[in-house]
């Protein structure tokens, strides 16, 4: 194996990052990826409940990036999804830098199909860091004007580096028919993917119980159509052929 590694970002905060990288890990791991997800948002966890590792984490990214535990240590698998394992963001403190991070991409890669990188809202240290790192990046953006705007800037600080157009993709999520329309804030998803740059790769509705599975650290049920959408996107990165149904 030669994990791939995905970054999830967003610019704006409270998009769906943290709930997508793990809707998209377990939706992986369910294709039979081994995934490791890697939360880079320090002192705001919300990854270790919503994959249910939540009191189970002895080291955290933080003793990893600064030397104190080996990566493997840290690696915690999620006890809702097979083939999912988390290294979880330390309740405070701790500065995330490229050099560190890439070395333990370096490690974990031969053990993974994916890494995913959960980073926090706007471009500070953990989006540069995982900007160095990644291979890939995923914009995880909800369907209003400030969020496409803050996008828009994130997308081209990622595309200013020389990275593929193709490497970043766009994710609409918490989408409900009224999202978009003469009487919405936006007129469809096209002004989306016009105003930010980039190309779709999945529409995640919004969903009531993929909320509260995220709050209860329980899994959603597979035919929830949150879990569908994800479950598709897995399958496009997968480099399999899905249709987009919104
Ligand atoms: N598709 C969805 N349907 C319904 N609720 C959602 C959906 N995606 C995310 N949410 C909810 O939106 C809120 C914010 O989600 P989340 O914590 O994943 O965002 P984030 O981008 O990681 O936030 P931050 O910028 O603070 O890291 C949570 O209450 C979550 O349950
Ligand atoms: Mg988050």
């Amino acid at each position: 194996m030669n994990a791939q590694c995905i970054m999830v970002c967003s610019g704006k905060g409270g998009t769906g990052k943290s709930t997508v990288s793990v809707l998209l890990g377990a939706c992986l791991a369910r294709l039979g990826r081994k995934t490791l997800l890697v939360e880079l948002d320090s002192g705001l966890r919300s990854v270790d409940i919503i994959a249910g590792v939540y009191g189970r984490t002895v080291y955290d990214i933080e003793d990893v990036l600064c030397g104190r535990c080996e990566g493997a240590k840290a690696v915690v698998p999620s006890p809702l999804y097979p083939g999912l394992s988390v290294i979880s963001a330390p309740y405070e403190g701790g500065a995330v830098e490229a050099a560190p991070l890439g070395r333990l991409l370096t490690a974990m890669r031969p053990y993974f199909d994916f890494i995913l990188l959960d980073t926090a809202a706007g471009m500070g240290a953990p989006f540069t860091a995982a900007s160095t790192v990644a291979d890939k990046a995923l914009l995880v953006l909800t369907p209003d004007p400030v969020a496409l705007r803050d996008g828009k800037i994130v997308a081209d600080r990622l595309l200013a580096g020389g990275r593929p157009q193709s490497a970043v993709r766009l994710v609409m999520n918490r989408v409900r028919r009224e999202s978009f329309g003469k009487n919405a804030a936006v007129a469809d998803l096209d002004e989306c993917i016009d105003t930010v740059g980039v190309q779709l790769l999945a529409v995640i509705p919004e969903s009531r119980v993929l909320q509260l599975a995220g709050a209860n650290g329980t899994v959603p049920p597979a035919a929830d159509p949150a879990v569908v959408a994800g479950q598709a996107m897995a399958k496009r990165l997968c480099g399999q052929r899905v249709p987009l149904t919104f």
